[in-house]
């Protein structure tokens, strides 16, 4: 079968052959329909991951949307295989896939569940959150962040506080108020909960900010790490821990198990099967991986591979 292969950490994937693997007890093969090129499948494809083992060659992929040989509709999280979900056809652990609600859109689902499952699983799953809360998103404007913001006003939250390093991009993602790094004390002081795309100065400066500015420092403040887009390092005043009730928990894959994001799965995709969610998505056809690759580098968009 054809599939996105890649044979070097240093070059795009190519369109090329691959062998489909036997399937195991608890496996099914399913023809791909969409696969989303997310940052987290650029540094599967270029090594960089913390999971990477090296191996090589390998097909790129970590979720997508398939129909079985039964005729479902699938939303499937692949682990860490050489095969993932850029290909004609992949292999998935049944019991790490959903069905999906029959006409539900398998390019909006591949396209939206890993960066909407970022504030979704955080807000769900690594920190109490009251109906009216407020947020503060750090690096709104990317898929995920954009995202965020319309998860926290689907859970609940009165107020939504986007911040960026662009002005222009942070008027259009549909926040109450936007702000730059630096000035979020000027309005997001009171928030209840921060949610972290960036890390790295930007974080620091808008910790600093924030709690410098906090009216109330007895008010619980929940900082949830969930990208690190700016850099994998912060540095955190420690007064700015002693003099808030500030409490920095991260959200991703290990801090919440796999059963638990398993059990978030249907929730979020029937959210989007329902259109509750808008994102900016390029479909592009498999045959043009390669082409294509080095757009997905500061995309707006978020690429999505279909059948070539
Ligand atoms: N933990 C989880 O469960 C989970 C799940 C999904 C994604 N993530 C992570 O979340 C992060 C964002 O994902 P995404 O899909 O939204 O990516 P994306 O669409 O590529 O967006 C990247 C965002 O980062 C901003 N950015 C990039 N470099 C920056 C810098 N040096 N300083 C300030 N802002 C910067 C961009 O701002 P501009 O718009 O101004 O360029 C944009 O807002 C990634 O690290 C991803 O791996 C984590």
């Amino acid at each position: 079968m054809k599939a996105a292969v890649v044979s070097s950490f240093d070059t795009a994937p190519r369109y090329a052959d691959f062998s489909l693997p036997t399937p195991g007890p608890d496996d099914l093969v399913v023809d791909v329909l969409a696969a989303g090129l997310h940052p987290r499948v650029l540094s599967q494809a270029n090594g960089s991951h913390y999971t990477s083992t090296d191996e090589l060659p390998l097909v790129p992929g970590i979720d997508g949307v398939g129909r079985d040989a039964e005729g479902n509709l699938r939303y499937f999280v692949l682990p860490d295989t050489t095969l993932g979900s850029m290909a004609e056809q992949t292999v998935i652990d049944a019991r790490r896939s959903i069905v999906l609600p029959e006409g539900a859109d398998p390019i909006a689902v591949a396209a939206a569940m890993n960066p909407a499952m970022s504030s979704w699983v955080a807000l769900r799953r690594r920190v109490r959150v009251e109906p009216g809360f407020s947020a503060l998103i750090l690096g709104a404007t990317g898929s995920a962040g954009r995202l965020a913001v319309q998860v926290c006003r689907h859970l609940g939250a009165s107020r939504v506080v986007a911040a960026g390093r662009n002005a222009e991009k942070l008027a259009t993602v549909g926040a109450d108020d936007v702000s730059t790094f630096d000035r979020v004390g000027e309005v997001a002081a009171d928030v209840d909960v921060v949610l972290d795309y960036l890390w790295g100065e930007p974080a620091t400066a808008a910790m600093v900010a924030l709690v410098t500015a906090r009216p109330d420092r007895g008010k619980p403040l929940s900082w949830v790490q969930i990208g690190s887009v700016a850099g994998p390092t912060a540095a955190i005043p420690s007064a700015a821990l002693r003099a808030s009730r500030t409490q920095i928990v991260g959200s991703g894959q290990g801090s919440v198990g796999t059963r638990e994001i398993l059990a978030e799965l249907s929730g979020l995709a029937q959210a989007i099967a329902d259109g509750v969610f808008t994102i900016d998505v390029h479909p592009v056809p498999l045959s043009d991986v390669e082409r294509t690759w080095s757009e997905a580098h500061g995309s707006p968009r978020r690429i999505v591979l279909t059948p070539a």
